[in-house]
C-alpha cells in the first residue's frame, strides 16, 4: 500500500489498463451440447503504478480467471488489456510481457515440484527467460531472491516438500520475482496459510512492493485480508464488477448491496461499531455462472431487487470521485 505522497505521484499513471475483458469457457452440457459459461463478462478496470488493487467475491465468482486472462495465461474472449501504455496481442509483446507481470499462486503445496531443490524452482524463470549468463550468476540472484523474502540461504539445496505452508509460499514469492517484475498478480496467497502466519506474509507482500516498487492485483475471498494491503478495492459477483473504490470508502460507504452485504459480515474490533452493524444474510445461493440471471445478476439475491432489475443490466458507473458501482437503485438505496 502507498503511503500520501507516493499516491500524489503515481495517481495518474495506469500500469494496467483492462476494457470489457470477457473470458467464457466452452463447457460440455450433454451430449455434443456445449455450452458458454461466462466466467468474465465484461469487466474495466485500471491498475495504477506501484498500487495495489484487492479483489474480492465469493468462491466462483471469477476473481482467478480474471487474474490469468489478464496475464494472457486465458486467452480471452473479448476486450483489451493494455500494459504500461501498449496493447498486448502480438506475440513479441507477449514475450516480452512475460517477463514484466507475473503471478504468486493460491496454494503453495499444488504450485511447487516437490522433486525440486529451492534454487532449481527459484531459478525456473531465470533459465526459462535465459536472464543469467553464468551458472555463478544464477546462484547469486536465487541467493538474492532467498534473502528478500526472508528466507535462509543454506536452505537452498533443500526440497520445496521440506518446507512448511509459509515458507513455501515464501519460495513461491522468489520464484515470481526472479524475472524482475513490475506487477504480479497475487491470487489467494494467503488462502491456505494458517491465519497465525497470514500476516506475516501479507507484510512481507507490503515491504516487497515498497522496496521493489512493485504493483499488486491482490485477489482475496476475505475482506479482512484485503483491507490493510489495498488503496482501492474491487468486488466481483458472477463474473462481472460491481463496485470498485478507496479500500476505506469501500468499508466505510459501501454503494452496492452486495457489497453491503460482504462488510456486514467483517468483524469489527470497536465493539459499539460491532454492535450497530447488523449482518445482511442474502437470499439462497449464488447461480451457476451457465444460468445467469438475465438483468442484474445479483437480483435473485438483493432485497432491493424489481421487476426493472430483470430487465436489463446496471451500468458500472462512476457515482462520486473514483467510486464505481453497477445497480439501477443506487440512489434510492443510498438516500
Ligand atoms: N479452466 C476452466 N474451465 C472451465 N470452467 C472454468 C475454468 N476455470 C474456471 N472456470 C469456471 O469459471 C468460474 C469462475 O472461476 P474462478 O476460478 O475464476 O473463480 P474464483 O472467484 O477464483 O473462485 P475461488 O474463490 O474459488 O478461487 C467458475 O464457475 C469456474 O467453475
Ligand atoms: S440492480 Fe436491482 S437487483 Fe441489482 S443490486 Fe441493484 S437493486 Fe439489487
Ligand atoms: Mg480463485
Amino acid at each position: 500500500m502507498r503511503n500520501e505522497t507516493e499516491m500524489t505521484d503515481m495517481e495518474r499513471t495506469p500500469l494496467v489498463e483492462v476494457r470489457h475483458l470477457k473470458k467464457y469457457f466452452q463447457i460440455n452440457v450433454g451430449a455434443f451440447k456445449t455450452a458458454a459459461l461466462k466466467a468474465v463478462d465484461d469487466v474495466s478496470f485500471s491498475i495504477m503504478k506501484g498500487e495495489t488493487l484487492g479483489l474480492v467475491g465469493e468462491s466462483g465468482c471469477g476473481k482467478t480467471t480474471v487474474g490469468r486472462t489478464l496475464l494472457q495465461l486465458y486467452k480471452p474472449t473479448g476486450g483489451e488489456i493494455i500494459y504500461d501504455g501498449k496493447k498486448i496481442e502480438s506475440k513479441s509483446s507477449l514475450k516480452e510481457f512475460r517477463t514484466k507481470a507475473t503471478i504468486v499462486f493460491q496454494d503453495p503445496y499444488s504450485s511447487l515440484n516437490p522433486r525440486m531443490t529451492v534454487m532449481d524452482i527459484i531459478a525456473e524463470p531465470l533459465d526459462v527467460h535465459k536472464l543469467c549468463k553464468s551458472k555463478e550468476e544464477r546462484r547469486e540472484r536465487v541467493l538474492q531472491l532467498m534473502d528478500y523474502v526472508g528466507l535462509n540461504s543454506e536452505h537452498a539445496s533443500r526440497y520445496a516438500h521440506e518446507f512448511s505452508g509459509g515458507q513455501r509460499q515464501r519460495i513461491g514469492i522468489a520464484r515470481a520475482l526472479a524475472v524482475n517484475p513490475e506487477f504480479i498478480v497475487c491470487d489467494e496467497p494467503v488462502s491456505a496459510l494458517d491465519v497465525s502466519i497470514q500476516a506475516q506474509v501479507i507484510n512481507m507482500f507490503d515491504e516487497l512492493q515498497d522496496k521493489l516498487g512493485l504493483t499488486y492485483l491482490f485477489i482475496a475471498h476475505d475482506l479482512l485480508v484485503v483491507r490493510h494491503i489495498s488503496d482501492r478495492i474491487a468486488v466481483m459477483y458472477l463474473g462481472k464488477m460491481v463496485e470498485l473504490a478507496e479500500a476505506a470508502e469501500i468499508y466505510d460507504r459501501p454503494l452496492h448491496p452486495y457489497t453491503k452485504s460482504l462488510i456486514s459480515a467483517v468483524p469489527l474490533p470497536d465493539p459499539e461499531k460491532a454492535r450497530a452493524n447488523k449482518r445482511i444474510i442474502l437470499n439462497g445461493d449464488i447461480p451457476s455462472p451457465l444460468k445467469a440471471p438475465s438483468g442484474c445478476p445479483f437480483r435473485t439475491r438483493c432485497h432491493y431487487a424489481t421487476e426493472a432489475c430483470a430487465e436489463s443490466m446496471p451500468e458500472f458507473r462512476e457515482v462520486s470521485k473514483g467510486h464505481f458501482a453497477a445497480c439501477h437503485r443506487l440512489e434510492e438505496i443510498n438516500s
